[in-house]
C-alpha cells in the first residue's frame, strides 16, 4: 500500500512539475526573409529557424514559433504577448532603448538589387530614384540616410517580398535590403535577371539578435545556450546548410 501511495504521489508532483516548466516560451518572426526565415510548404523554415532550434534545445526549452509578420513582431514583444523574436532583426541603440537582445549572432550590410543593365551603380545612383525597402527596417533608414528622410521616393512595404516583386513590376527601381537576402534571391532566380551588389561607403556592418520584452529573464538563458551552439560547432554546421561555407 505504502508503495502505491508513493508510486501515485510521485507520479502526481512530476506531472505538476513538467506542467510547470514546459510552459512553452512564444517566438515570432516575419517569415518572408529567406534564407533566415520563410514558408516552405506550409511551415517556416531558414538558418534562423534551425539556429533557435538549436539554442531552445540546449536550453531545454519549449517553444512555439509564429510567423506574424514585422510590424506585429514589435508590437508583440514590446506588449509582452510575446516572449521572443526571431527574424534577422540588427542590434541597434534606437531598438535598445525599447527592448533587450541576445549577443549578436550573425554579421549583415545592405545590397542594392536593380534590374540587370540599370543605371543605379551605386548608392549615390539612388537619389532621384523610387526605392524599395521593407516598412520599419534598418534598409529603411540607410536609404533615408542617402536620400532624406521625408523623402516621397522612398516606397515602404510590409515584407520584403513585396518590395523585390514591386521591383520586377517596375514600381521601384531599386531595392535595399540584407545583403544575404539580397543574393539568396538572386541566387534562386536567375531568370528574374536582377543583381544585387553592395557599396561598403554608405552601408555599414551591422549585427542580428534575438529580440526580448524589456527586462526578460529569458535573455540570460538563451545568451548562454547561444554561446555553447556557438561553441560546440553547432551554429558552423547550421551556416554551412544554410551558406555552403
Ligand atoms: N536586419 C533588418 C532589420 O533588422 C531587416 C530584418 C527583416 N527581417 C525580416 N524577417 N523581415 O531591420
Amino acid at each position: 500500500v505504502f508503495m502505491l501511495i508513493f508510486a501515485l504521489f510521485g507520479c502526481s508532483s512530476s506531472t505538476e512539475q513538467t506542467a510547470t516548466t514546459e510552459k512553452k516560451i512564444t517566438v515570432v518572426t516575419d517569415a518572408a526573409f529567406a534564407p533566415f526565415e520563410y514558408m516552405d510548404k506550409g511551415e517556416i523554415v531558414g538558418f534562423d529557424v534551425d539556429l533557435l532550434k538549436a539554442v531552445m534545445k540546449e536550453a531545454g526549452l519549449a517553444y512555439e514559433l509564429k510567423n506574424i509578420g514585422w510590424d506585429p513582431l514589435f508590437a508583440a514583444i514590446q506588449g509582452k504577448t510575446a516572449d521572443m523574436a526571431v527574424s534577422g532583426i540588427t542590434i541597434n541603440d534606437d531598438r535598445k532603448q525599447t527592448y533587450d537582445f541576445s549577443i549578436p549572432y550573425f554579421e549583415s550590410t545592405h545590397m542594392i538589387l536593380v534590374k540587370e543593365g540599370s543605371s543605379i551603380k551605386s548608392a549615390k545612383d539612388l537619389q532621384g530614384k523610387v526605392v524599395g525597402v521593407q516598412n520599419g527596417t534598418t534598409g529603411q533608414e540607410a536609404v533615408e540616410k542617402i536620400l532624406g528622410k521625408e523623402n516621397k521616393n522612398i516606397k515602404k512595404f510590409e515584407n520584403t517580398v513585396v518590395a523585390i516583386m514591386d521591383l520586377l513590376n517596375g514600381g521601384v527601381e531599386a531595392v535595399v535590403t540584407d545583403n544575404a537576402v539580397a543574393n539568396e534571391y538572386v541566387k534562386n532566380n536567375p531568370d528574374a535577371k536582377i543583381v544585387a551588389f553592395e557599396d561598403p561607403e554608405h552601408f555599414e556592418s551591422e549585427f542580428y539578435g534575438f529580440m526580448f520584452p524589456k527586462g526578460s529573464e529569458l535573455k540570460q538563458k538563451v545568451d548562454e545556450a547561444l554561446k555553447k551552439v556557438i561553441e560546440n560547432g553547432t551554429y558552423a554546421e547550421i551556416y554551412k546548410k544554410w551558406f555552403g561555407t
